[in-house]
């Protein structure tokens, strides 16, 4: 991107494609599958070397992926599955799409992550009406990239007997501030969930995956993503059918155990995919840099602006930054967000909300009533998702943080008349 270009609109995120990407794709187009072929098997295998896990399942996107995860954890009507109310719409959807009921757990007012104590509420929560089905599993979302402590909700899932499928469609890359773990490496959870949207840290225009350290959970993901077809001769149950008099199977025989989706992902799509897997560690370091940045310019218009991630026990040495929130006292401040949305907007820099408490959605609050989640409300009052990507220099942030405090009317301390 040109420095003119980059001047004229900074968008709250947005992908970094290189020659070499666009080289990747071309060369795919060129090959003998546009769907799936050898690069999605390829893709699969360096997410998971990345990630450490032992398997990885591509799919279509995020909400493919969650979706995936509680068709092969078996949730069904009759069932509850725990969901931090502070999250996109599809992380809640997805037990929705299988059937079951969502049970909204609150979240830090500070961080927006669901701490074991609220998994403990939203379980209270859930046992006053036990008619209402068993509480099956529980959705952690690493929100903007930081991470879930997996130790302290895991123990109470494990408690509980919860299935935990983690939501890292932001966290691509992020690592655990304690353990030094990488999440999605399937040690703490059955599976995890991500999302490679444009916005997100990598670009596949539309892709997802699921990394798991369970062999059986990742054929049941590829089965469900193909319809619930199995073309393994070993799997099949029409013997009849599947096999001619001399015990071979029949070339052209599948058989579908289950209903499945087609979830499945291109080779276009890993092309890109997997050449952008490679720059990761360049994208978190250079997004890493910027949210530092940021950190260190919005200093000055503390305390009614701060920085998510910083002073809030969240090492930022280990966290792939998906998003650089600002968590800005409005009220305070006095003048509205959407004010200050339009006036950063005037100036040619998107910014965005992350997220309206999914409870708060005329669908769900129709569906369940509105139960009050003091920090999922908080967090959500304050926020404002500034620029981050890959492809931004130091002088968009500093750009960003300059005309941010014009919009609120702020003088920055150190600067007072
Ligand atoms: C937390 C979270 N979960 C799930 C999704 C769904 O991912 P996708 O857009 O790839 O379907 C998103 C996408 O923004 C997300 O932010």
């Amino acid at each position: 991107m040109s420095g003119a270009d980059r001047a004229a609109f900074l968008p709250y995120g947005r992908q970094l494609i290189d020659d070499d990407d666009v080289a990747a794709v071309v060369a795919a187009l060129r090959g003998d599958t546009l769907t799936t072929g050898p690069l999605v098997d390829q893709f699969e295998e360096a997410l998971a070397a990345r990630v450490g896990a032992r398997f990885a399942v591509s799919c279509a996107n995020g909400t493919a992926a969650l979706h995936l995860a509680m068709l092969a954890l078996g949730i069904g009507p009759g069932d509850r599955v725990v969901v931090p109310a502070l999250t996109f719409l599809a992380t809640a959807n997805a037990v929705r799409f299988v059937g079951a009921e969502v049970v909204f757990a609150d979240v830090d007012p500070d961080t927006g992550l669901m701490r074991a104590h609220h998994l403990e509420e939203a379980l209270s929560r859930a046992a006053r009406d036990p008619d209402d089905g068993p509480v099956r599993a529980v959705l952690p979302v690493h929100l903007n990239g930081q991470a879930v402590d997996l130790d302290a909700v895991g123990a109470v899932a494990e408690r509980h007997g919860l299935s935990v499928v983690e939501d890292a469609c932001h966290a691509v890359g992020t690592g655990d501030p304690i353990t030094g773990r990488r999440i999605g490496d399937g040690a703490r959870s059955a599976m995890t969930v991500f999302s490679f949207h444009p916005v997100k840290t990598i670009a596949m225009g539309e892709g997802g995956a699921v990394t798991t350290g369970d062999p059986a959970l990742a054929d049941r993901l590829r089965r469900l993503r193909n319809h619930g077809m199995t073309r393994d001769p070993a799997e099949f149950q029409n013997a009849d059918l599947a096999f001619d008099a001399e015990g071979w199977a029949n070339p052209w025989y599948y058989e579908m155990p289950e209903v499945g989706f087609n979830f499945r992902v291109t080779d276009l799509q890993c092309a890109l995919g997997l050449s952008q897997l490679g720059k990761l560690d360049r994208f978190i370091e250079r997004r890493r840099a910027l949210v530092d940045r940021y950190a260190r310019a919005l200093t000055p218009l503390a305390p009614l602006v701060r920085p998510v991630g910083c002073g809030v026990g969240v090492e930022n040495a280990t966290v792939s930054w998906h998003l650089a929130v600002a968590l800005i006292d409005f009220a305070a401040v006095g003048v509205p967000r959407g004010t200050v949305m339009r006036r950063l907007r005037e100036v040619g820099i998107g910014t965005q909300v992350h997220y309206l408490p999914v409870n708060l959605q005329p669908y769900y609050a129709r569906r369940y009533g509105v139960t009050p989640l003091p920090g999922a409300d908080a967090y959500y009052a304050r926020a404002l998702s500034l620029p981050l990507f890959a492809g931004m220099a130091d002088t968009d942030a500093d750009r960003v943080v300059a005309a941010l405090g014009a919009a609120l009317e702020i003088v920055p301390r150190g600067r007072e008349a």
